[in-house]
């Protein structure tokens, strides 16, 4: 059996789940990550039965930086061949009506928490000569969206962190790739406040072939879905007014 453990937060439900699953079906050991620990048992022992790997369930709130030690400690120490930074959620509501302490939750978890772990695990890659650093950021990255502000900013930091990334480590054999969902069938608007916003989704296995595509293919960032690619891309010639407005809309149509 192989020593190399693929570490996946985010674990317990959406988009973690078809990681950990993809991993698995590859021949990885998977580490699940996530504060719902029954969810993550159940996951892996779905793992085991299906695909004969080991797992290791980890009840981690990744906001908390004290309690995110030990997982910074597993990623110096273990033989780690991907960490796949997916633990995320966003906010659907204007900047001021959001607590303080959410706001600061989300930017730990989407932006400090994914840099913590990253600079944890790209010595050991390093040494190896071999691994993969797989961060989830979002269309959102490629505009401001009014009423996800602080959400969108988050990603677009992945987004930026992650390419800058890939292009240090281009020749060790190391990979950072920066993975950009659309709308997406997983909790996520549930959590966002808004369950019933943006109802054309893809399937989290969609997202998950993109991911590893992409990464076949060395590329620092990619796109899931034909439609979010060409949304992302055309952003970038439309004036700033047109894009807010626009953006608004999708996010709280
Ligand atoms: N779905 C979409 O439309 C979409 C689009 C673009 C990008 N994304 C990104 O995709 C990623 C995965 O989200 P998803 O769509 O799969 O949503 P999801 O179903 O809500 O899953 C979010 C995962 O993050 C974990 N998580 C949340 N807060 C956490 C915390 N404090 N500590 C540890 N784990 C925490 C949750 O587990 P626990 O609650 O058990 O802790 C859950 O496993 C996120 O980064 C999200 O921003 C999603």
């Amino acid at each position: 059996m192989s020593k190399s453990w693929a570490v996946v937060t985010g674990a317990s439900s959406g988009l973690g789940v078809a990681y950990a699953e993809r991993m698995a079906a590859d021949g990885a050991n998977v580490v699940l990550v996530a504060r719902s620990v029954d969810k993550m048992e159940k996951v892996a022992a779905s793992l085991r039965a299906q695909h004969g790997v080991d797992t290791l369930v980890l009840a981690v709130d990744l906001t908390d930086r004290a309690a995110r030690a030990e997982l910074v400690e597993l990623l110096k120490e273990r033989d780690v061949s991907h960490l796949i930074n997916n633990a995320g959620f966003g906010t659907i509501n204007s900047f001021h009506e959001i607590s303080e302490e959410r706001i600061l939750s989300e930017l730990e978890l989407n932006v400090v928490a994914l840099t913590e772990l990253s600079r944890a695990a790209v010595p050991g890659m390093l040494s190896r000569g071999r691994g993969a650093i797989i961060n989830v950021s979002s269309t959102a990255a490629f505009q401001a969206i009014p009423e996800m502000a602080v959400y969108a900013a988050a990603k677009a930091y992945v987004l930026r962190f992650t390419s800058a990334l890939w292009g240090e480590l281009k020749t060790t054999g190391v990979r950072a790739l920066a993975v950009c969902p659309g709308p997406t069938e997983t909790e996520f608007f549930a959590n966002a406040g808004r369950a019933s916003a943006m109802r054309r989704r893809r399937t989290p296995e969609q997202v998950v072939d993109a991911t590893f595509d992409a990464l076949g293919r060395h590329r620092p960032f990619v796109v899931d879905g034909t439609i979010n690619k060409v949304l992302a891309f055309t952003n970038r010639l439309v004036p700033v007014d047109l894009q807010v407005a626009v953006a608004r809309h999708v996010a709280t149509h």
